[in-house]
């Protein structure tokens, strides 16, 4: 069990300034599960996960399954979970799950073939990084059939869906190559009658993992060179073992953090494929990789020398969620260095605090770099400045987001003296045990409760692994 949940105001506390070494394992990734559970919702045969993480987002979706009637055995030692929805008991989201994740609105792709009842389903949530809207998800699912209405109840809103004559595959163009209308959409055409031809598509390394699945549950699906992908609609499903791909955010920031603290941490299960493009952009700021069989090594070999210039972009570009971290080790790169990103509008809200510690990071609202994006002229602050090098000195941090959690506690390994960092639920919904990798690597870091004045010790390791 992931003991680092369901335990409110705790904190970490952490001392900078001492190199991570060891090893360390990076966990399945979390934006492939939790779409692979929703999948296997098409069908009511078992389906069998393998490398599952143990982290809140999962325990959230595995609530969420088995609210609509699944039934699951998850083995967190193991990393195992299996699951088998032979019926749905309900079509209904519960309110409570509005805004616990991105996910209850791929319960609309996933459920629309399997009832004639109107799927209910909460607002999105997930972290509050931008407005995120979900035009394109319902477009999509209207063009494949769905009729969907956003009605209010009571003091929250929710979706109402439903597809009484079936749902018929169509050609979809998606405005912007979003991952989860990708997403949806595929789930509600692999049950739709004929071919459902995806334009313009994520081709995200999730996104192919879920294809991967489908594929197994017994859909036909292709992704063609141009973006687009294919899918001919089945009604006969097989029963699955899947093993979900190794999280490439955590990889990559475990990396950057072995890099930023001037160590040397091998991370078992990183996949190269999944992480070209930060690759490159890490050897160009100097930061030392040594591509494993078994994973991926990183390392300090020297100052680093900033200058560079970072667009964030969809697949296969440099991902959005390899930002936070990245800014980090920029603070600590010799140079002027540009980040630009051009996926969320309001992903630098973290910069703030960086700065109170000591870094120099200048936000703009123009594109700053090789183009526009579809932010120009919009007045969102989505382009940064990175002056470094720059000493960084500990703080009491709040953590607004997951990806900013995890910079934040990056900067404060390399920080001079002591961090506190509250809002550790963030981090929770995305990284397993964190405390205790970190620990394991030579990090002063440890998870304590919050009123430590009324008596109560720090955690030892011990107690969080
Ligand atoms: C997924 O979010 C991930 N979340 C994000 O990771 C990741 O940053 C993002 O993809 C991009 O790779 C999950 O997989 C749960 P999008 P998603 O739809 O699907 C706009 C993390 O920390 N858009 O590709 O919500 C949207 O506003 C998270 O793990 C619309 O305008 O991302 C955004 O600007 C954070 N209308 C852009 O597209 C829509 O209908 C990309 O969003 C849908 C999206």
């Amino acid at each position: 069990m992931n003991n680092e949940e369901h335990m409110a105001e705790e904190i970490y506390q952490i001392t900078g300034g001492y190199p991570l070494e060891g090893t360390v394992r990076a966990a399945g990734a979390k934006n492939a599960i939790t779409k692979l559970l929703v999948a296997s919702l098409l069908s009511d045969k078992k389906c069998h996960f393998f490398n599952v993480p143990n982290i809140q987002d999962v325990e959230v979706t595995v609530e969420l399954c088995e609210e609509l009637g699944s039934e699951i055995v998850w083995d967190k030692e193991e990393r195992t979970l299996e699951i088998q929805t032979k019926e749905l008991k309900t079509s209904y989201i519960p309110q409570r799950f509005s805004g616990a994740n991105r996910i209850p609105i791929l319960m609309i792709g996933s459920l629309l073939g399997r009832t004639d009842e109107a799927i209910i389903v909460p607002t999105a949530g997930g972290c509050k990084i931008g407005p995120r809207p979900i035009d394109f998800h319902i477009e999509s699912l209207k063009k494949l059939g769905a009729s969907i209405e956003y009605r209010k109840m009571r003091k929250e809103g929710a979706y109402f869906a439903e597809a009484r004559q079936g749902l018929k595959g169509t050609v979809i163009d998606l405005p912007f190559p979003s991952v989860g209308a990708t997403e949806n959409t595929i789930l509600a055409a692999a049950r739709a009658k004929g071919t459902t031809l995806i334009k313009n598509a994520a081709i995200e390394p999730e996104i192919v993992d879920l294809i991967l699945f489908l594929q197994k549950l017994g859909v036909v699906i292709f992704v063609d060179v141009d973006r687009t992908i294919r899918i001919e609609g089945a009604k006969e499903f097989h029963p699955v073992e899947h093993t979900v791909l190794t999280d490439r955010i955590e990889a990559a920031s475990l990396g950057m953090a072995a890099i930023a603290t001037k160590g040397r941490v091998f991370v078992e299960g990183a996949q190269h494929q999944h992480m070209i493009t930060f690759l490159n952009t890490l050897r160009k700021l100097g930061g030392g990789f040594d591509i494993k069989q078994k994973g991926i090594e990183f390392f300090y070999q020297g100052p680093l020398k900033g200058g560079i210039h970072v667009e964030t972009d969809v697949h296969p570009g440099f991902l959005t969620d390899w930002q936070q971290p990245f800014v980090v080790l920029l603070t600590q790169a010799q140079g002027v260095s540009i980040i630009h990103e051009t996926i969320y509008e309001n992903r630098f809200g973290y910069a703030e605090t960086l700065n109170r510690m000591g870094a120099e990071i200048e936000l703009f609202t123009h594109c700053l770099g090789g183009k526009c994006c579809r932010f120009a002229s919009q007045n969102f602050t989505h382009s940064a400045i990175i002056k470094g090098a720059t000493p960084l000195v500990g703080q009491k941090i709040d953590v607004p987001d997951l990806r900013a959690g995890f910079a934040y506690v990056m900067a404060a390994l390399i920080a001079e003296g002591s961090s506190e960092i509250h809002g550790l639920h963030y981090l929770d919904r995305g990284y397993e045990n964190l405390a205790y990798k970190l620990t394991s690597l030579g990090a002063d870091m440890s998870r304590i409760p919050l009123k430590e004045e009324e008596g109560q010790e720090a955690l030892t390791l011990a107690e969080v692994t």
